[in-house]
């Protein structure tokens, strides 16, 4: 029962705080559901927790008490049936308020049932059809295909009154959030990376160096649908990459393509030793492998669990003999490897720090980011370990090597502010290259890659400016 499914996700993911996907991966139910039941728990729960915010909006119009004041198992239940009411075009309003229903006297809220089929059936009322364009934006839900549903009321914020409450409505991202976009990116801006937050997230692989043409020629040979998108292929209508032709030939891997630039951004070389901090699961560390070849090396560092275990398991897979896996934490800089250049205090003729960070670029991807994006608590708890992990990293670049930083944010505190306040503390580096990716609905995530430079006068003799 593949309502029942999510409804058990989703309470893992909100009273036990887990991952959706751990989730799934831990229930037995999930793993003997058939594929195609499995896959609309999967579309529940994504979407559940992608537009809670908007659903609760809608919900909250037809609800006597406020939604703070629902019983959790009831709410979770009007969720799903809303979810299905208002984005899923292929299950009627009728299904889908039948299984709430169903579902809510399964899950044991006696007495609830009419509550459930009562509200359901209003909020059934409240669609009035889909739409290509916005139209009145106080009666128009974005579905992240650029289609909106019509109400038949109006739900939402006028947004001449009131423009980050009604985005943030409408798109399901914290008024927070949404400020930030709107005073870093404008409206235009924010209203890009809105729409990108809701889309569905593109199946993304890049080949493998020196595979590239392989790759193109079997997937047409194949017929699989695809088209490129900067060093990566953007592949349609296929939900398992596991089932593409020359994925057992680990001819190519799953990337996004604003991850993929951010790890070629320094042009790793054949032979270039590259110290890749904060490497684990490991994406940037293969691009990287790559890119410096059999003469080359690199050391990934990340701290010691389950998420460096996956990246020497994705190492051993595919065979990487040049890459060095190191646990550590890379804030303390006299933990950090030492690199082969003995001539230069033992440094790396490049390093990359891939930080944590906020995921704001990743919104569509990551749906459990949005709860954390509620006020500036993350930004604030981040930006310590941001700042000492960029101080550590820098005592491993050569004189002339390179320091790059990367996050999937696309706020500037973590990234061109960071930055520049780095290279303010440190003139012996110096800007080469700045790039902000906004993301692109249903093409890439969004990012950014600063490179720097390390002057080759050893620290002392540099002045700011040299
Ligand atoms: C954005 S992810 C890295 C993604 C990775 N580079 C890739 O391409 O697959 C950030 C990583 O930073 C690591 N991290 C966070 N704090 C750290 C620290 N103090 N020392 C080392 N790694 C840290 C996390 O474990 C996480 O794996």
């Amino acid at each position: 029962m593949p309502r029942k499914l999510a409804y058990d996700v989703l309470t893992l993911v909100e009273e036990g705080d887990m991952l959706a996907r751990d989730a799934f991966a831990g229930l037995p139910s999930a793993q003997r559901m058939p594929p195609r039941d499995r896959g609309l728990a999967q579309e529940l729960v994504q979407g559940v927790l992608r537009r809670g915010a908007t659903l609760d909006v809608i919900l909250a119009l037809r609800l006597k008490r406020g939604i703070d004041q629902q019983d959790a198992r009831v709410l979770r239940v009007l969720r799903i049936g809303a979810y299905q009411l208002l984005f899923l075009d292929r299950i009627p309003a009728a299904a889908a308020v039948s299984s709430a229903v169903d579902l809510i006297r399964t899950v044991r809220r006696e007495g609830t049932a009419p509550l459930v089929n009562a509200v359901l059936r209003a909020v059934g009322g409240l669609v009035a059809g889909v739409q290509p364009d916005e139209g009145a934006p106080r009666r128009s839900i974005p579905r992240g295909d650029g289609t909106y549903v019509r109400l038949t009321e109006d739900a939402f914020a006028d947004p001449a009154a009131d423009l980050a409450g009604s985005l943030a409505a409408r798109y399901s991202v914290p008024r927070f959030a949404v400020e930030r976009f709107l005073a870093q990116h404008g409206a235009d801006g924010a209203r890009s990376i809105l729409e990108a937050s809701i889309a569905r997230p593109p199946v993304s692989v890049r080949p493998r160096l020196g595979r590239e043409a392989d790759v193109a020629a079997a997937f047409t040979a194949a017929g699989v649908a695809f088209e490129p998108e900067g060093v990566c292929l953007l592949v349609r209508g296929v939900g398992d990459v596991r089932k593409l032709p020359l994925w057992d030939a680990g001819a190519f891997v799953i990337q996004d393509a604003t991850a993929a630039d951010a790890a070629l951004a320094f042009a790793p070389a054949d032979g270039l030793h590259v110290l890749d901090v904060c490497a684990a699961p490991g994406g940037k560390t293969l691009a990287l492998s790559e890119a410096v070849g059999p003469t080359g090396s690199v050391v990934a560092v990340d701290i010691p669990g389950t998420r460096l275990l996956q990246l020497m398991e994705t190492l051993a897979l595919r065979g990487m003999g040049n890459v060095e896996v190191y646990g550590a934490d890379a804030t303390d800089a006299a933990a950090l490897p030492r690199g082969p250049n003995p001539e230069s205090a033992d440094a790396f003729d490049a390093v990359l720090v891939d930080a944590p960070c906020s995921n704001t670029g990743v919104l569509a991807k990551r749906v459990e980011v949005r709860g954390r994006l509620t006020d500036g608590s993350a930004l604030a708890s981040l930006a310590g370990v941001q700042e000492r992990l960029l101080e550590a990293a820098a005592t491993r670049v050569k004189p002339g090597g390179r320091l790059a930083w990367s996050t999937c944010s696309i706020d500037d505190q973590e990234n061109g502010t960071r930055v520049r306040a780095f290279l303010a503390a440190h003139p012996e580096f110096a800007l080469v290259s700045e790039r902000l990716t906004l993301p692109v609905p249903g093409r890439r995530d969004g990012g950014y890659v600063a490179v720097m430079r390390r002057s080759v006068l050893a620290t002392g003799d540099v002045r700011p400016g040299t």
